[in-house]
């Protein structure tokens, strides 16, 4: 029997966990194996190195994260440990393996002063502390193991986990209007083509470590996407353009977050789909249910 490249996946229902879940039986030459935190704990050292030494993957694909953005401004420490800590040693135990690492990282790792799209090497300054946990793994990455992957990604949504799209769709089935953000500007990525992207880079044949940045084309405001959201169900829902300055947060956002993928899609040839023809797929799904 031919012998089959396996894949780690970890955080497997999150929403690019289960986006990956979903695509995995497309890939059949591969042999996936999938842990949830019940299975994984990022918050053990001990057990993340026992378990990749005993899967002996080929590719880990880290979809894992401490991702409650408000609650790590006081939750520090369980947040460093699981975007910092926890991913050094996963990166270093791939190294040993000789398994290729691809972690996941966010645009949240710089401020949002710069109003154009940032390349992979602009200097990070993170606008939270979720961002500066974010930022301390990729550093740790890069430290313990030179050769892997790390794809920066901005406003994810799927038709799993919570996400902005069904609690738009929720509120806009219960409210006559709602007051949504108009003066923070990002770019959505639809997790399932962020799943589709990895797999790309998977089976490419090819292995350019470094730092990539991918999301949906496009550049919006938080009601725009909402206003899109409102008009694919067909809700009478008013959406309200509100400034940042009316919606207050603990963690403070950046105010325009927008990357360029030139280099994914260079060097991986990967198409980054429009917003709203990704947005448009999974409200449908999300509608069918
Ligand atoms: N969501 C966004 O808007 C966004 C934006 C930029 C970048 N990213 C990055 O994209 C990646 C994927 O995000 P996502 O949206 O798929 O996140 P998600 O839906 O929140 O999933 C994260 C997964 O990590 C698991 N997890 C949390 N703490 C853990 C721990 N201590 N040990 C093991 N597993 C743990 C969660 O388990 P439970 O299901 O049990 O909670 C969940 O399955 C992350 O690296 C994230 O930082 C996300």
């Amino acid at each position: 029997m031919q012998y089959k490249q396996k894949i780690l996946v970890t955080g497997s229902n999150g929403q690019l966990g289960s986006e990956i879940k979903e695509l995995a039986s497309s890939y059949p030459a591969y042999d996936f194996h999938f842990f949830t935190r019940a299975e994984l704990s990022l918050d053990s050292s001990a057990i993340i190195e026992e378990i990749i030494a005993e899967v002996n993957p080929d590719y880990l694909i880290n979809c894992a994260a401490y991702t409650a953005v408000d609650k790590a401004e006081t939750e520090k420490e369980q947040a460093l440990q699981i975007n910092g800590t926890a991913v050094g040693i996963m990166a270093e135990a791939c190294a040993k393996l000789g398994a290729k690492f691809i972690h996941i990282s966010t645009d949240y790792v710089f401020d949002g002063s710069i109003e154009k799209p940032l390349q992979e090497d602009a200097p990070v300054s993170p606008v939270n502390y979720y961002g500066e946990s974010k930022s301390a793994g990729e550093q740790v990455v890069m430290q313990a193991n030179a050769e892997s992957i790390i794809i920066r990604t901005s406003w994810v949504y799927s038709f799993y986990g919570k996400n902005f799209v069904k609690t738009m769709m929720r509120l806009m089935s219960e409210k006559e209007s709602i007051n949504v953000v108009g003066d923070q500007w990002g770019s959505p990525t639809y997790a399932a083509d962020l799943a589709v992207a990895i797999m790309q880079i998977i089976t490419s044949g090819k292995w350019v470590p470094g730092i990539y940045h991918f999301s949906n084309e496009g550049v919006i405001t938080w009601a725009q996407f909402a206003g899109e959201i409102a008009s694919l169900i067909q809700s009478p829902c008013v959406v309200n353009s509100i400034p940042t300055s009316s919606y207050p947060t603990p963690a403070k956002r950046p105010l325009y977050s927008v990357m360029d993928k030139t280099k994914i899609q260079t060097c991986y040839g990967i198409d980054t789909k429009n917003w709203k023809e990704s947005l448009a797929i999974c409200v449908r799904k999300l509608t069918a249910k």
